[in-house]
């Protein structure tokens, strides 16, 4: 089974099973077009992706543990878009959580993901007690203070902010915390993983800046330009395109560099390329600069 169908299969049931029967249902619906409406999953595979290369002898946790990740992340998109931050009408394709359902509905559908995620690693960790705390600690270490989700999207409110510290908090966090959930749910120490999720978390949000400037809207699903609307601190503004280009591919090979010595090492290589040439092609970095030759030419020795 691919991790793709792992994550998903996954996703659906634990899904169901902490929804319940009897919530509202229009509350229930909300938080349905959050999780299911075609994400990439990138988290919950990582996860997968590491406990496969520590002998994968709980998958029932991992999985747990890759759905908890996922609601978190899925969560934060809810809230991310809303008005009062990034004001976003279109999310993966689709109208937002708020635009479809309400901005109350939007509120609450986000923070029923957030307990719902505590829900689903609680119900499954009852076999791994010890697992299971450190699976939590985890989990709040890349949602929470001082570094998660909460503090990078909570930079946007200071007057100044580091850029490197806002896109680790905003985006790098969870990725530390999906690698390493990885190891823990199969009770391995976390520490050579996390500087997997590090290199490509922080990418990630590199490549979101530069896709922010040179694609639309309708390729991307959401809405572009948003860093230049906002004002948001960003790697193309920051470094220019060429420069957070060749920013980002430093990043991807760091993670494929710092991937550790395992049997799945080649497996989670051509993860790392995969992502990189799904998240930043050449050929949109080609085009880009093809019609617009005055960036062109301050190009130095972009790679990508
Ligand atoms: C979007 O994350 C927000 C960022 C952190 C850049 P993804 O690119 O993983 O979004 P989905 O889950 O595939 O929609
Ligand atoms: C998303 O940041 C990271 C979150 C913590 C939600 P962005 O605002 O840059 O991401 P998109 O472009 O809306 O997906
Ligand atoms: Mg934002
Ligand atoms: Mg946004």
């Amino acid at each position: 089974m691919s991790l793709l169908t792992r994550a998903e299969q996954a996703l659906s049931t634990h899904f169901e099973q902490a929804a319940g029967v009897g919530a509202p249902p229009r509350l229930v619906s909300a938080m349905r077009h959050a999780v299911f409406s075609g994400g990439a999953r990138i988290r919950p595979q990582l996860c997968i992706a590491v406990a496969t290369a520590c002998g994968d002898d709980a998958p029932h946790l991992t999985n747990a543990a890759a759905v908890a990740l996922e609601l978190m992340h899925c969560a934060s998109l809810v809230h991310d878009d809303m008005p009062a931050f990034d004001n976003a009408d279109m999310r993966r394709g689709r109208p937002t959580v708020h635009k479809a359902f309400s901005e109350p509905l939007a509120l609450l559908a986000g923070d029923g993901l957030i307990v719902m995620a505590y829900r689903v690693l609680l119900q499954a960790g009852a076999q791994h007690p010890e697992r299971l705390i450190t699976l939590m600690d985890n989990m709040t270490t890349g949602v929470g203070l001082p570094h998660g989700i909460v503090a990078g999207q909570a930079w946007e409110c200071e007057t100044t902010a580091d850029l490197a510290q806002y896109q680790r908090a905003k985006t790098g966090a969870l990725f530390v915390s999906a690698t390493c959930a990885g190891a823990l749910s199969c009770g391995e120490e976390p520490e050579p993983w996390a500087p997997l999720g590090a290199y490509l978390g922080e990418a990630y949000q590199v490549a979101d800046d530069i896709r922010d400037v040179i694609a639309d809207a309708a390729s991307l699903g959401k809405p572009v330009g948003q860093d230049a609307l906002h004002a948001r601190p960003s790697s193309a503004q920051a470094l220019g395109l060429d420069g957070a280009i060749v920013h980002f591919d430093h990043l991807i090979d760091q993670a494929a560099r710092s991937i550790p010595a395992c049997s799945c090492r080649d497996m989670l290589r051509q993860l790392v390329q995969l992502e990189a040439e799904r998240l930043v092609p050449k050929a949109l970095c080609e085009g880009y600069f093809k019609a617009h030759p005055v960036v062109a030419k301050g190009r130095s020795n972009a790679t990508h």
